[in-house]
């Protein structure tokens, strides 16, 4: 059961409490869409100013799209294209200020503005991309960066 927790009014100490809450939500028994679905919940709960959070997977030959929380999205992405096909082909983290000044950018909400995407890697295999989008320009700073990829290290590490 999720228990709605108390959120403080700063972000940092939201991303604390989204990485402690983040495992009781999570059991390697569990299929991974089953992972992944409340992973999208918990994250939409606890980061601030955003209008997307889910996943996109690898099929080893292109993603699709997995659990999110937000409006209906596009259904696949090759790779290489858009943020996600680019930061799953490279497998590094992008943080894009505006999405309007991305070369290539995919729009699936159009109140997106900025967004950051990265590479879910397991054993060095590329398994999908953890997205999210937010509907404010230069809204990912290196500090959502660090918190959202311990966020991401910790789903991998559960699935
Ligand atoms: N903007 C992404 C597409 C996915 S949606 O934002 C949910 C991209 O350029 O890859």
């Amino acid at each position: 059961m999720f228990v709605a927790i108390e959120k403080s009014q700063d972000q940092k100490e939201n991303y604390t409490l989204m990485l402690q809450h983040l495992p009781y939500y999570m059991n390697k028994q569990d299929p991974m869409v089953t992972t992944l679905a409340n992973a999208a919940a918990v994250l939409n709960y606890f980061i601030d100013d955003i209008n997307w959070v889910g996943f996109y997977l690898y099929d080893q030959e292109k993603l699709y799209l997995g659990p999110f929380q937000g409006l209906a999205a596009c259904s696949e992405i090759k790779l290489n294209h858009g943020v996600c096909g680019q930061a799953a082909a490279k497998q590094e983290t992008l943080m894009v200020k505006d999405v309007q000044q991305f070369p290539g950018h995919i729009t699936c909400d159009a109140n997106s503005k900025s967004e950051i995407v990265i590479p879910l890697v397991k054993n060095g295999t590329l398994i999908g991309v953890l997205d999210i989008d937010a509907p404010k320009e230069n809204r990912f700073k290196d500090s959502d960066q660090i918190y959202l990829e311990k966020a991401a290290r910790l789903i991998v590490d559960n699935l």
